[in-house]
Protein backbone atom coordinates (compact mmCIF):
# COMPACT_ATOMS: atom_id res chain seq x y z
CA UNK A 1 0.00 0.00 0.00
CA UNK A 2 2.09 3.57 -0.74
CA UNK A 3 1.48 5.86 2.27
CA UNK A 4 -0.86 8.16 0.22
CA UNK A 5 -3.42 5.57 0.03
CA UNK A 6 -2.18 4.12 3.95
CA UNK A 7 -3.04 7.40 5.38
CA UNK A 8 -6.71 7.41 3.55
CA UNK A 9 -7.36 4.28 5.23
CA UNK A 10 -6.77 5.86 8.47
CA UNK A 11 -10.10 7.65 7.96
CA UNK A 12 -11.72 4.30 8.46
CA UNK A 13 -10.71 4.02 12.33
CA UNK A 14 -12.05 7.31 13.20
CA UNK A 15 -15.53 5.71 13.42
CA UNK A 16 -17.35 4.48 16.53
CA UNK A 17 -16.13 0.65 17.28
CA UNK A 18 -19.09 -1.01 15.95
CA UNK A 19 -18.16 0.63 12.38
CA UNK A 20 -14.33 1.03 12.45
CA UNK A 21 -11.78 -0.77 10.84
CA UNK A 22 -8.49 -1.64 12.07
CA UNK A 23 -5.29 0.27 11.65
CA UNK A 24 -3.86 0.01 7.91
CA UNK A 25 -1.03 -2.45 7.70
CA UNK A 26 0.84 -0.63 6.08
CA UNK A 27 1.72 1.38 9.75
CA UNK A 28 2.74 -1.84 11.54
CA UNK A 29 5.50 -2.28 8.93
CA UNK A 30 6.66 0.29 6.85
CA UNK A 31 10.16 2.46 7.39
CA UNK A 32 8.62 5.51 5.86
CA UNK A 33 5.71 5.49 7.85
CA UNK A 34 7.37 4.90 11.27
CA UNK A 35 9.41 8.01 10.59
CA UNK A 36 6.26 9.50 10.17
CA UNK A 37 4.79 8.18 13.34
CA UNK A 38 7.61 9.14 15.02
CA UNK A 39 7.02 12.89 14.39
CA UNK A 40 3.72 12.97 14.61
CA UNK A 41 2.86 10.73 18.15
CA UNK A 42 6.37 10.24 19.88
CA UNK A 43 7.34 13.63 19.23
CA UNK A 44 4.20 15.84 19.52
CA UNK A 45 2.24 14.89 23.05
CA UNK A 46 3.17 12.69 26.41
CA UNK A 47 4.63 9.54 26.23
CA UNK A 48 4.73 7.37 29.60
CA UNK A 49 7.92 6.28 30.52
CA UNK A 50 6.47 3.89 33.81
CA UNK A 51 6.31 4.20 37.12
CA UNK A 52 8.30 7.41 38.64
CA UNK A 53 9.44 5.17 41.52
CA UNK A 54 11.93 3.59 38.84
CA UNK A 55 13.70 6.60 40.11
CA UNK A 56 13.03 6.93 43.73
CA UNK A 57 16.82 8.70 45.12
CA UNK A 58 18.61 12.09 43.79
CA UNK A 59 20.94 10.60 40.21
CA UNK A 60 18.71 7.77 39.69
CA UNK A 61 18.66 7.51 36.36
CA UNK A 62 17.85 5.61 33.09
CA UNK A 63 18.79 6.15 29.31
CA UNK A 64 16.44 4.67 26.79
CA UNK A 65 15.35 5.27 23.71
CA UNK A 66 11.65 7.23 22.35
CA UNK A 67 11.00 6.71 18.86
CA UNK A 68 14.96 7.16 17.38
CA UNK A 69 16.28 9.67 20.10
CA UNK A 70 18.50 8.88 23.11
CA UNK A 71 17.24 10.11 26.06
CA UNK A 72 18.53 10.52 29.90
CA UNK A 73 15.69 10.19 32.65
CA UNK A 74 17.44 11.17 35.78
CA UNK A 75 16.06 12.14 39.52
CA UNK A 76 17.79 15.80 40.25
CA UNK A 77 18.83 17.02 43.99
CA UNK A 78 15.70 18.51 44.70
CA UNK A 79 13.10 15.34 43.79
CA UNK A 80 12.51 16.62 40.39
CA UNK A 81 12.49 14.09 37.53
CA UNK A 82 14.54 15.86 34.58
CA UNK A 83 14.79 14.49 31.28
CA UNK A 84 17.65 15.58 28.88
CA UNK A 85 18.82 14.64 25.40
CA UNK A 86 21.35 12.11 25.84
CA UNK A 87 23.82 13.28 23.63
CA UNK A 88 26.97 15.86 25.22
CA UNK A 89 26.88 19.38 24.16
CA UNK A 90 30.69 19.07 23.06
CA UNK A 91 30.53 16.49 20.49
CA UNK A 92 27.72 14.74 20.64
CA UNK A 93 28.56 11.32 22.43
CA UNK A 94 26.11 9.67 24.04
CA UNK A 95 26.66 10.02 28.07
CA UNK A 96 24.96 6.96 29.89
CA UNK A 97 23.41 4.30 29.14
CA UNK A 98 21.70 1.78 31.15
CA UNK A 99 20.44 2.54 34.66
CA UNK A 100 21.84 3.38 37.66
CA UNK A 101 23.06 5.58 40.21
CA UNK A 102 25.13 9.46 39.40
CA UNK A 103 25.96 12.25 41.72
CA UNK A 104 26.48 14.22 38.40
CA UNK A 105 26.49 13.06 34.18
CA UNK A 106 30.28 12.87 32.77
CA UNK A 107 30.74 12.38 29.49
CA UNK A 108 32.87 9.32 29.21
CA UNK A 109 34.36 10.67 25.78
CA UNK A 110 36.26 13.97 26.90
CA UNK A 111 34.79 14.17 30.65
CA UNK A 112 32.61 17.50 29.79
CA UNK A 113 30.20 17.07 33.34
CA UNK A 114 27.35 18.41 34.04
CA UNK A 115 24.85 18.31 37.26
CA UNK A 116 21.88 16.45 37.51
CA UNK A 117 19.69 19.52 36.36
CA UNK A 118 21.50 19.89 33.01
CA UNK A 119 24.30 22.74 34.19
CA UNK A 120 27.68 22.46 32.28
CA UNK A 121 29.58 22.50 35.57
CA UNK A 122 33.17 21.10 34.63
CA UNK A 123 35.39 21.60 31.15
CA UNK A 124 39.06 19.98 31.56
CA UNK A 125 41.18 21.98 28.51
CA UNK A 126 38.76 24.63 26.99
CA UNK A 127 40.51 27.53 28.88
CA UNK A 128 42.00 28.84 25.30
CA UNK A 129 38.42 28.85 23.56
CA UNK A 130 37.03 32.39 23.05
CA UNK A 131 33.66 33.15 23.87
CA UNK A 132 33.07 29.92 25.36
CA UNK A 133 30.40 30.36 28.05
CA UNK A 134 29.46 27.21 29.96
CA UNK A 135 25.74 28.71 30.65
CA UNK A 136 25.50 28.24 26.82
CA UNK A 137 26.07 24.36 26.81
CA UNK A 138 24.05 23.12 29.28
CA UNK A 139 21.75 19.88 28.02
CA UNK A 140 18.67 19.83 25.75
CA UNK A 141 15.66 19.33 28.60
CA UNK A 142 12.84 17.87 27.82
CA UNK A 143 9.45 18.47 29.49
CA UNK A 144 8.52 15.92 32.60
CA UNK A 145 5.41 14.83 34.65
CA UNK A 146 4.52 12.97 37.10
CA UNK A 147 0.55 12.18 37.79
CA UNK A 148 -1.04 8.94 39.43
CA UNK A 149 2.32 7.66 40.28
CA UNK A 150 3.31 7.51 36.45
CA UNK A 151 5.99 9.44 35.18
CA UNK A 152 5.81 10.79 31.32
CA UNK A 153 8.24 12.98 29.52
CA UNK A 154 7.06 15.08 26.22
CA UNK A 155 10.27 15.87 23.30
CA UNK A 156 8.20 18.28 21.79
CA UNK A 157 9.41 22.49 21.91
CA UNK A 158 5.99 23.03 23.48
CA UNK A 159 4.25 20.38 25.67
CA UNK A 160 0.80 19.60 25.68
CA UNK A 161 -0.69 20.71 29.31
CA UNK A 162 -0.65 17.41 30.86
CA UNK A 163 -3.50 17.67 32.88
CA UNK A 164 -5.66 18.41 29.73
CA UNK A 165 -3.34 15.64 27.82
CA UNK A 166 -4.72 13.29 30.48
CA UNK A 167 -8.75 14.42 30.96
CA UNK A 168 -10.73 12.49 33.42
CA UNK A 169 -7.80 9.68 33.68
CA UNK A 170 -6.69 10.68 36.98
CA UNK A 171 -10.06 10.85 38.58
CA UNK A 172 -11.55 7.22 37.21
CA UNK A 173 -8.31 6.01 38.36
CA UNK A 174 -8.73 7.88 41.88
CA UNK A 175 -10.26 3.97 43.64
CA UNK A 176 -6.72 2.23 43.51
CA UNK A 177 -4.63 5.45 44.77
CA UNK A 178 -2.19 4.85 42.01
CA UNK A 179 0.31 7.26 43.33
CA UNK A 180 0.57 4.85 46.49
CA UNK A 181 1.48 2.08 45.00
CA UNK A 182 5.06 0.29 45.57
CA UNK A 183 6.80 -1.47 42.73
CA UNK A 184 8.39 -4.76 43.07
CA UNK A 185 9.63 -5.73 40.12
CA UNK A 186 10.60 -4.44 36.59
CA UNK A 187 11.13 -6.88 33.61
CA UNK A 188 12.89 -5.51 30.00
CA UNK A 189 12.96 -7.21 27.00
CA UNK A 190 12.66 -7.29 23.40
CA UNK A 191 9.82 -8.49 21.05
CA UNK A 192 9.52 -8.87 17.52
CA UNK A 193 6.78 -6.93 16.77
CA UNK A 194 5.79 -3.38 16.12
CA UNK A 195 5.15 -1.62 19.63
CA UNK A 196 0.99 -1.04 18.38
CA UNK A 197 0.26 -5.07 18.64
CA UNK A 198 2.05 -5.64 21.64
CA UNK A 199 -0.61 -2.78 23.53
CA UNK A 200 -3.26 -3.76 21.19
CA UNK A 201 -2.64 -7.66 22.55
CA UNK A 202 -2.95 -6.59 26.25
CA UNK A 203 -6.30 -4.41 25.95
CA UNK A 204 -8.33 -7.01 23.95
CA UNK A 205 -10.71 -9.81 25.35
CA UNK A 206 -11.12 -11.49 22.02
CA UNK A 207 -7.79 -13.80 22.57
CA UNK A 208 -8.13 -15.25 25.44
CA UNK A 209 -9.81 -18.36 25.16
CA UNK A 210 -7.50 -18.88 22.01
CA UNK A 211 -3.89 -17.69 23.34
CA UNK A 212 -4.49 -18.24 26.77
CA UNK A 213 -6.78 -21.35 27.75
CA UNK A 214 -5.32 -22.82 29.98
CA UNK A 215 -3.92 -20.09 32.40
CA UNK A 216 -5.71 -16.89 32.70
CA UNK A 217 -8.71 -17.44 29.99
CA UNK A 218 -11.49 -18.76 32.97
CA UNK A 219 -10.98 -15.30 35.58
CA UNK A 220 -12.19 -12.84 33.03
CA UNK A 221 -15.76 -12.59 32.23
CA UNK A 222 -17.30 -10.51 29.42
CA UNK A 223 -16.13 -6.90 30.07
CA UNK A 224 -18.11 -3.69 30.49
CA UNK A 225 -18.54 -1.44 27.44
CA UNK A 226 -15.40 0.49 26.87
CA UNK A 227 -15.63 3.61 28.99
CA UNK A 228 -16.47 6.77 27.46
CA UNK A 229 -13.26 8.52 28.28
CA UNK A 230 -11.85 12.23 27.89
CA UNK A 231 -8.04 12.41 27.37
CA UNK A 232 -5.75 10.60 25.16
CA UNK A 233 -6.56 7.38 27.02
CA UNK A 234 -8.62 4.27 26.98
CA UNK A 235 -10.39 2.21 29.72
CA UNK A 236 -12.27 -0.96 30.11
CA UNK A 237 -13.46 -2.71 33.17
CA UNK A 238 -14.20 -6.07 33.42
CA UNK A 239 -15.36 -8.35 36.61
CA UNK A 240 -13.70 -11.49 36.87
CA UNK A 241 -13.62 -15.36 39.00
CA UNK A 242 -11.13 -14.69 41.91
CA UNK A 243 -8.18 -12.44 40.83
CA UNK A 244 -6.75 -11.20 37.15
CA UNK A 245 -3.71 -11.13 39.04
CA UNK A 246 -2.90 -15.19 39.65
CA UNK A 247 -3.16 -17.81 36.99
CA UNK A 248 -6.67 -19.75 37.04
CA UNK A 249 -5.25 -22.86 38.58
CA UNK A 250 -3.01 -20.83 41.68
CA UNK A 251 -6.21 -18.51 43.16
CA UNK A 252 -5.69 -20.54 46.21
CA UNK A 253 -3.24 -17.58 48.34
CA UNK A 254 -4.83 -14.29 46.62
CA UNK A 255 -2.81 -10.83 48.16
CA UNK A 256 -5.49 -8.49 50.56
CA UNK A 257 -8.01 -6.50 48.07
CA UNK A 258 -6.93 -3.24 48.50
CA UNK A 259 -8.54 -1.19 51.26
CA UNK A 260 -9.30 1.90 49.12
CA UNK A 261 -11.95 -0.23 46.79
CA UNK A 262 -15.40 -0.91 47.22
CA UNK A 263 -18.20 -2.48 44.99
CA UNK A 264 -17.75 -4.08 41.79
CA UNK A 265 -13.87 -2.70 41.71
CA UNK A 266 -13.24 -5.34 44.55
CA UNK A 267 -13.95 -8.11 41.42
CA UNK A 268 -12.12 -7.08 38.63
CA UNK A 269 -9.58 -5.15 36.45
CA UNK A 270 -9.76 -2.27 34.83
CA UNK A 271 -7.73 -2.09 31.89
CA UNK A 272 -6.33 1.42 30.71
CA UNK A 273 -4.53 2.21 27.89
CA UNK A 274 -2.13 5.56 28.12
CA UNK A 275 -2.27 6.64 24.38
CA UNK A 276 0.53 5.89 22.86
CA UNK A 277 2.73 3.64 24.50
CA UNK A 278 1.73 2.69 28.44
CA UNK A 279 -0.77 0.31 29.30
CA UNK A 280 -1.57 -0.96 32.62
CA UNK A 281 -4.30 -3.45 34.63
CA UNK A 282 -5.96 -2.36 38.01
CA UNK A 283 -6.60 -5.58 40.15
CA UNK A 284 -7.89 -5.58 43.41
CA UNK A 285 -5.07 -6.72 44.82
CA UNK A 286 -2.26 -5.95 42.10
CA UNK A 287 -1.39 -3.37 39.53
CA UNK A 288 0.40 -4.39 36.43
CA UNK A 289 2.04 -1.67 33.66
CA UNK A 290 3.89 -1.70 30.30
CA UNK A 291 5.56 0.62 28.48
CA UNK A 292 6.22 0.00 24.92
CA UNK A 293 9.29 1.90 22.94
CA UNK A 294 9.03 1.15 19.34
CA UNK A 295 12.98 0.09 17.94
CA UNK A 296 12.27 -0.67 14.26
CA UNK A 297 9.03 -1.18 12.39
CA UNK A 298 9.05 -4.78 13.40
CA UNK A 299 11.13 -4.79 17.15
CA UNK A 300 10.43 -3.11 20.18
CA UNK A 301 11.48 -2.92 23.76
CA UNK A 302 8.79 -3.09 26.92
CA UNK A 303 9.36 -2.52 30.22
CA UNK A 304 7.19 -4.59 32.40
CA UNK A 305 6.58 -3.75 36.33
CA UNK A 306 4.11 -4.94 39.03
CA UNK A 307 2.90 -2.82 41.66
CA UNK A 308 1.44 -3.33 45.21
CA UNK A 309 0.07 -1.45 47.92
CA UNK A 310 2.40 -0.30 50.37
CA UNK A 311 0.80 -2.65 53.36
CA UNK A 312 0.68 -5.54 51.09
CA UNK A 313 4.67 -5.36 50.65
CA UNK A 314 5.09 -5.02 54.14
CA UNK A 315 3.65 -8.41 54.64
CA UNK A 316 5.45 -10.68 56.54
CA UNK A 317 5.35 -13.41 53.62
CA UNK A 318 4.94 -11.15 50.13
CA UNK A 319 7.71 -12.31 49.06
CA UNK A 320 6.89 -15.71 48.88
CA UNK A 321 3.45 -14.74 47.63
CA UNK A 322 4.13 -13.03 45.30
CA UNK A 323 6.33 -15.11 43.50
CA UNK A 324 3.14 -16.29 42.04
CA UNK A 325 2.20 -13.13 40.70
CA UNK A 326 5.08 -12.44 39.06
CA UNK A 327 4.79 -16.44 37.37
CA UNK A 328 0.86 -14.93 35.96
CA UNK A 329 2.51 -11.79 34.45
CA UNK A 330 5.64 -14.21 32.94
CA UNK A 331 3.18 -17.22 31.83
CA UNK A 332 0.63 -14.98 29.76
CA UNK A 333 3.20 -12.91 27.96
CA UNK A 334 4.98 -15.76 27.36
CA UNK A 335 1.87 -17.04 25.58
CA UNK A 336 1.11 -13.21 23.88
CA UNK A 337 4.70 -13.51 22.42
CA UNK A 338 4.29 -15.97 19.55
CA UNK A 339 1.14 -14.62 18.69
CA UNK A 340 2.28 -11.30 18.22
CA UNK A 341 5.27 -12.84 16.51
CA UNK A 342 2.95 -14.39 14.01
CA UNK A 343 0.66 -11.40 13.49
CA UNK A 344 3.68 -8.99 12.80
CA UNK A 345 4.51 -11.87 9.93
CA UNK A 346 0.94 -11.37 8.54
CA UNK A 347 0.70 -7.57 8.98
CA UNK A 348 3.86 -7.26 6.98
CA UNK A 349 2.62 -8.66 3.57
CA UNK A 350 1.69 -6.93 1.00
CA UNK A 351 -1.74 -8.80 1.12
CA UNK A 352 -2.78 -7.80 4.56
CA UNK A 353 -5.69 -5.63 4.96
CA UNK A 354 -7.86 -3.65 7.34
CA UNK A 355 -9.96 -5.91 9.49
CA UNK A 356 -12.85 -4.80 12.08
CA UNK A 357 -13.45 -4.83 15.44
CA UNK A 358 -15.31 -6.97 17.50
CA UNK A 359 -16.99 -3.75 19.30
CA UNK A 360 -17.43 -5.09 22.81
CA UNK A 361 -14.38 -7.39 23.31
CA UNK A 362 -11.62 -5.21 21.31
CA UNK A 363 -13.33 -1.32 22.63
CA UNK A 364 -9.97 -0.15 23.90
CA UNK A 365 -8.04 -1.30 20.18
CA UNK A 366 -10.74 0.57 18.55
CA UNK A 367 -10.38 3.55 20.60
CA UNK A 368 -6.50 3.99 20.11
CA UNK A 369 -7.36 3.26 16.47
CA UNK A 370 -9.53 6.09 16.56
CA UNK A 371 -7.17 8.30 18.47
CA UNK A 372 -3.95 7.17 16.64
CA UNK A 373 -5.99 8.04 13.30
CA UNK A 374 -6.54 11.62 14.72
CA UNK A 375 -3.34 12.41 15.65
CA UNK A 376 -1.47 10.96 12.39
CA UNK A 377 -3.75 13.26 9.98
CA UNK A 378 -3.75 16.26 11.95
CA UNK A 379 -2.89 18.73 8.90
CA UNK A 380 -0.74 21.37 11.34
CA UNK A 381 1.30 17.75 12.19
CA UNK A 382 1.63 16.89 8.71
CA UNK A 383 3.02 20.75 7.45
CA UNK A 384 5.72 19.85 10.20
CA UNK A 385 7.59 17.21 8.45
S1 LIG B 1 31.88 14.44 23.27
FE1 LIG B 1 31.43 14.67 25.37
S2 LIG B 1 33.15 15.63 26.22
FE2 LIG B 1 33.61 15.38 24.13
Amino acid sequence: MKSSDAYQALEKCKLPADEAHSLPPAFYSSPELMKAEEMKIFRTGWVGVGRADRWPAPGDYSAMEIAGVPVIVVRGKGGRLNAFANSCRHRGARLLSGNGNCPGIRCPFHSWAYTLDGRLAGVPNMELAKNFNRDDYGLIEFHTAERAGFAFLCLADEAPDIDQWLGDFEALHRPWKLDELVSTRRREFEVECNWKPFLEVFKEYYNQPYVHPDTVNDIYNLPDEGDDTTGAYASQFGSTEGTGGLLQNSQEQPLPVMKSLEGRNRQGVRYSWVFPNMTFASGADAVWVYEIYPLEPGRSRVGMTACFTPETVAMADFEDRVKHYYRRLDDAIAEDIPALEDQQTGLASDYAQQGRFSPLLEANVAGFARWYAGQMTLTDKVSKL
